[in-house]
């Protein structure tokens, strides 16, 4: 857990890469920020000076050294509307990086990671930690795999290859070269006929491979998940079936972002009973078995 410090800052735009549907990668200067960012913490941006509410978004990967980070989203109305107005050189107005993020555990070293639409930054962060992790730490053997899931064109380099995935049908290729570049294994899933993808929800994909586990790699799978609510109820529906513990980012409306207003309470189930908890300081990362709205949803 970090409670870390958070920092404002004026960070310089210094690429953006425009994808179908609305769909924006852009890669921001903010030192600060890079040197203290984990996956599943999120950046709250100042889309423009005439319009005061920031707008939260995930941090998808950074470099500390170099000082930067990379976010993705997809533009719903007028804050990041006029945030897609900015261009490199622009200062964009931050703070973060704020929340609490992923916590991966050696206990459970099968990190099956599930991300849907652009649900998916936090996902590939933590693919790149757990990457990076395993290649400057010897203790550490995660064994992460990634399955993505988009109804609309993913806003990523896309490859296939021969290579197959115990489970998955061998006609289910396409994968992200993000992932491949850093030995991550990873396959997409589309209802909407993306070539070498699976035909069908990302959960179902998931479901695919899990069911080709023995119960001792069971016993070593965590899930981490970010996506639509109703995603994260299928992802959760999918750690209760194999009986897997689920790390879910959730998403809720946000005024500060910082923990001051209250705007953000979502209620959660802990030891003590039933609890509000901020989702932009407490979360956005909760234990899936603590969310009320996926209890109420349980028969
Ligand atoms: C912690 C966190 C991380 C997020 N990460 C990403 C990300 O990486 N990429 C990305 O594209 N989006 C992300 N979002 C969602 C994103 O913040 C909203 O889509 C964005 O604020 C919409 O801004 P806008 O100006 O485009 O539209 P607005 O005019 O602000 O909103 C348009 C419509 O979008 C819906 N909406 C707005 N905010 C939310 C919300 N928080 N939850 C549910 N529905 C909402 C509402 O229906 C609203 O009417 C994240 C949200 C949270 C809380
Ligand atoms: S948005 Fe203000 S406390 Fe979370």
């Amino acid at each position: 857990m970090s409670r870390g410090t958070i920092f404002l800052e004026q960070a310089a735009l210094i690429q953006r890469h425009t994808y179908p549907q609305d769909q924006h990668v852009v890669r921001l200067l903010a030192p600060e920020c890079a040197r203290r960012a984990e996956a599943g913490m999120f950046v709250h941006i100042g889309c423009d000076v005439d319009i005061p509410m920031r707008r939260p978004i995930s941090i998808m990967r950074c470099d500390p050294d170099e000082g930067w980070i990379e976010i993705l989203y997809k533009v719903m109305g007028p804050g990041l509307r006029a945030f897609s107005r900015c261009q490199p050189g622009d200062k964009v107005s931050i703070i973060g990086p704020i929340g609490q993020g992923f916590r991966p555990t050696t206990a459970r070293n099968i990190a099956l990671l599930i991300g849907g639409g652009v649900g998916m930054p936090p996902l590939i962060f933590l693919a790149e930690t757990l990457a990076a992790m395993n290649s400057t730490d010897s203790s550490c053997r995660y064994e992460p795999i990634a399955f993505f899931g988009s109804e609309i064109p993913f806003p990523f380099e896309l490859v296939g290859g021969q290579d197959q995935i115990a489970g998955i049908p061998e006609q289910v290729t396409a994968r992200l070269k993000l992932t491949d570049d850093i030995a991550v294994p990873s396959r997409l899933a589309s209802k909407a006929g993306i070539p070498g993808s699976f035909d069908g929800y990302v959960t179902e994909l998931a479901a695919e491979w899990l069911k080709m586990l023995d119960q001792a790699a069971l016993d070593r799978v965590m899930i981490f998940a970010c996506g639509p609510n109703p995603m994260l109820q299928a992802v959760h529906d999918l750690a209760q079936r194999f009986q897997l513990p689920d790390q879910l980012c959730v998403e809720e409306y946000m005024a500060c972002g910082v923990g001051g207003c209250a705007g953000c309470g979502m209620l959660v189930h802990t030891d003590k009973g039933p609890a509000m908890r901020r989702v932009c300081v407490d979360g956005p990362v909760f234990d899936g078995y603590s969310l009320d709205f996926l209890r109420s949803q349980e028969k």
